[in-house]
């Protein structure tokens, strides 16, 4: 067999405060907004992933979670090409190189978060996908540059490139060669934001976020206003909020833009919808602990599911985390770092609004801002001898 090439790389999950939905072009995979997210700890939420590469490989493979995944598809295949060019042209510069980019791939990819739990795993995933094989074959590319060639696998997965805060500029270009990510700010600027994933049980498998924003964008009325004035004048406020440690701005921008995308979701003909009742409870709990506190201490935002991401600074955490850990205080999350904090509702509480949540969700998750992905050491690689998945 001959010599086995491989890197491994570690990329983080991203929830955007300022919404990606809506593609200028379903080819280059450009959206029709720019868009802004926080990186989320990579302690509680990560993609690894190994990237290989063997003369002996007959063909390019992906194992996900230790099952084969179809490598087939447009957004790999183009992934894959725009890497193999950035290498080929390195070794046509550099005759000692090993011709790694005529070599066929290996990629074994595992996350650290249940799957079932509906999480977006796409930015994650194909964030260390690119970050693997770009390590692999040792591309001096920055992360934006990078960010060009992950947008084509998952658009949301060019913001998990980075740590911190980070925006995804639609760009005008033509081409699409400026619709990249950049790091408003890293993680040490803002590093108290924390978050608390509500995972919200989901019987029936919602519509994808690919095909959704293609029919809102064909079909809603609403749409061009939310992507040509509202989240332009946003995407601004929000960078000045984040700037500024405004968390007040920040969670009004975020919740606003949530329920912006969610209507356009709803003006969709035909409609979707992604939140769900639970999801609807948590919003009213979000907005009675602002209300009690008299002012904007916590913020929801929503994905393509039911999902509630809840955004607040430590600061206030025992408030936060007192209210949502007596609605579920039964599921799985509350480990022993969160022992400390009682289940308890503020001064004029309106309890009532618990019950809905408590039935509702099945997980918590608690994490906080953090890193762009990181490079793993050569022992700690997925991969065997024979270029397949490490039995573990
Ligand atoms: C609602 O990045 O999954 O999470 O580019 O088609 O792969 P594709 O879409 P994807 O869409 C994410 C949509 C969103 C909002 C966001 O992350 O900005």
């Amino acid at each position: 067999m001959a010599e086995i090439y491989h890197a491994t790389a570690t990329a983080p999950v991203n929830i955007a405060v300022i919404k990606y939905w809506g593609k200028a072009s379903t080819k280059l995979n450009t959206p029709t907004n720019s868009s802004l997210s926080v990186t989320l700890s990579q302690d509680d939420l990560r993609t690894i992933t190994t990237a290989s590469c063997s003369a002996s490989f007959d063909s390019d493979a992906l194992w996900l979670n230790g099952a084969p995944h179809d490598v087939s598809n447009a957004r790999s295949q183009a992934c894959f090409a725009e890497l193999r060019a950035l290498r080929k042209a390195k070794e046509d510069q550099d005759s000692s190189l090993p011709p790694l980019s005529s070599y066929k791939l290996h990629l074994i990819s595992e996350n650290n978060f249940p799957t079932a739990a509906g999480l977006a795993s796409s930015a994650a995933g194909f964030a260390a996908f690119v970050r693997a094989i770009a390590d692999l074959y040792e591309l001096e590319e920055t992360p934006t540059q990078l960010s060009r060639i992950a947008r084509q696998g998952s658009g949301s997965a060019c913001r998990s490139l980075f740590g911190g805060y980070v925006a995804w500029e639609k760009g005008s270009r033509e081409d699409g060669y400026d619709s990249i990510a950049v790091q408003v700010a890293p993680e040490s600027h803002w590093p108290t934001m924390r978050a608390a994933v509500l995972v919200i049980s989901d019987a029936k498998k919602g519509v994808s976020s690919t095909s959704g924003m293609q029919a809102t964008v064909a079909t809603s009325t609403l749409f061009p206003n939310r992507a040509n004035v509202i989240v332009p004048a946003r995407m601004e406020a929000m960078k000045k909020a984040i700037a500024e440690k405004d968390f007040e701005g920040f969670a009004e921008l975020t919740m606003a833009d949530s329920n912006s995308f969610h209507a356009v979701c709803l003006d969709t003909i035909p409609p979707i919808f992604y939140m769900n009742d639970s999801s609807r409870a948590a919003v009213r709990v979000v907005e009675e602990i602002n209300r009690c506190a008299g002012k904007k201490v916590a913020a929801y935002t929503f994905d393509a599911g039911p999902n509630a991401v809840i955004y607040y600074d430590e600061a206030n955490e025992d408030l936060i985390l007192g209210v949502l850990k007596k609605a579920t205080d039964h599921v799985t999350g509350w480990s022993d770092k969160y022992s400390r904090i009682s289940p308890k509702v503020p001064d004029g509480f309106n309890d009532s609004l618990l019950a809905a949540l408590s039935t509702g969700v099945s997980r918590i998750i608690l994490t906080g801002v953090g890193s762009g992905p990181l490079k793993v050491p050569k022992e700690n690689a997925l991969i065997d001898n024979e270029g397949n998945p490490k039995s573990s």
